[in-house]
């Protein structure tokens, strides 16, 4: 008979052909569980989206309740859907007051791609800024803001007028002008390998912004709801954005994103012409009430969130002094665990699998693994976690 893993090489395009390759059955909390009843510890949340753990019971329910009444009905936009309206008016209550109008996607790359096409029609400028080493998905618009080179080169021609900036580097903010439509900045970089911005940076980021006449949008779809130990993650800052994009584990494990900003700069996508975007799916009725269930969540106290900087630092204090440790990034629960080379990295991994703990390298520091669990773990847990992670890292060093 032929198998899934079969079928998983035959039959499902892959975007590389040196997957995980794991075979998963159930997942509940922080594990997750193969067919021959292996049990897994999720140390990725399927990056950073299942941030209340897999399968948390608000979420299942509110899905269950959503399925039982309606699926999809029309567009986006033009039904009144309670799920969506609920969704969208708690987001702008826990949000600055500005961040009011949610334009409802199915995905971190639509919600770039809506949030830069939103920055160049308000502003009527075309010249659109990233920065080095970030990530911010693989449609056509997210990709061509993608920082590294050796990824995007292959599918030019890109987005045109588009250039970048080195992250936690001042200077190059000069290069920000009444040409720029839209900065567009990950407030912690994630795939770069956990890259925390240096005191005053987002700052002057904001000030520069701000002189030039230029949108600020800050791509929070991986650090967001919570996994920094802050709701979301510019919240550390003093520096709010003008648009903001969210994803990931916003929908408790369901498909959906939004881009956010004032009434008044949304309201551009609707007039001369009308339409600016248009999705299908986006906040589908399902997802929104998966959504506003995680959020709910998030937002009663005691707040999950606030463990995360605690359970990040025990991960961090136990770890810094392992051999094979070169260094580690973090902010909350999100680790950078930086070995000597990609190759140690690559049989840190493996080990780590054979030990049952799931992980995967950064995009842009592939000798780098992270540690992100669901921010659900417990004390007990983490404890676990730790002691097999030191066991099997010792392991490989000796
Ligand atoms: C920071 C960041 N932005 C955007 C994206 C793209 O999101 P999606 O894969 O949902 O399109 C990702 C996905 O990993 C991401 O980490």
């Amino acid at each position: 008979m032929i198998t899934n893993r079969q079928i998983f090489f035959q039959h499902l395009a892959l975007p590389s052909q040196i997957p995980i390759g794991l075979e998963i059955e159930r997942a509940e909390g922080i594990y997750m569980y193969s067919p021959d009843g292996k049990r897994y510890i999720d140390l990725v949340s399927g990056v950073c989206v299942s941030n209340l753990g897999h399968r948390h019971p608000a979420i299942v329910e509110a899905v269950k309740k959503q399925l039982d009444s309606y699926m999809h009905l029309m567009v986006y936009g033009e039904f009144i859907q309670s799920p969506q309206v609920k969704l969208a008016s708690k987001l702008a209550e826990v949000l600055p007051k500005h961040l009011n109008s949610v334009y409802l996607v199915n995905s971190g790359s639509e919600a770039v791609d809506g949030a830069l096409k939103l920055a160049k029609r308000v502003t009527g400028r075309t010249e659109l800024i990233g920065f080095y080493n970030s990530y911010h998905g693989g449609t056509h618009g997210a990709f061509s803001l993608l920082g590294n080179e050796s990824i995007k080169y292959a599918y030019r021609p890109l987005l045109p007028d588009i250039r970048f900036l080195r992250f936690n580097q001042f200077d190059d903010l000069q290069l920000i002008s009444e040409r720029t439509a839209a900065v567009l900045v990950e407030p912690v970089q994630a795939e770069a390998g956990v890259i925390v911005p240096e005191a005053g940076f987002l700052e002057e980021l904001r000030q520069k912004c701000n002189a030039t006449g230029t949108l600020l949008i800050y791509d929070e779809i991986q650090v967001g709801f919570g996994r920094t130990g802050k709701l979301f993650c510019f919240e550390h800052f003093q520096a709010e954005p003008d648009i903001l994009c969210l994803a990931k584990a916003m929908g408790g494990g369901m498909p959906i994103g939004a881009f956010i900003a004032s009434k008044e700069i949304m309201l551009s996508l609707t007039e001369n012409p009308d339409f600016g975007h248009i999705t299908t799916f986006g906040g589908h009725p399902v997802s929104a009430a998966a959504a506003l269930a995680n959020l709910k969540v998030l937002t009663t106290p005691p707040e999950i969130w606030k463990n995360a900087e605690l359970i990040g630092k025990k991960f961090e204090d136990a770890l810094s002094s392992l051999s094979m440790v070169k260094k580690i990034r973090r902010k909350g629960l999100l680790l950078s665990i930086e070995l000597d080379s990609i190759e140690t990295n690559q049989r840190a991994m493996k080990n780590l699998l054979q030990f049952g703990l799931v992980t995967d390298p950064f995009f842009f520091m592939p000798q780098a693994f992270r540690i992100a669990p669901p921010l659900t773990i417990t004390e007990e847990e983490t404890e676990t976690t730790i002691l097999l992670v030191r066991e099997a890292l010792n392991q490989l060093s000796k």
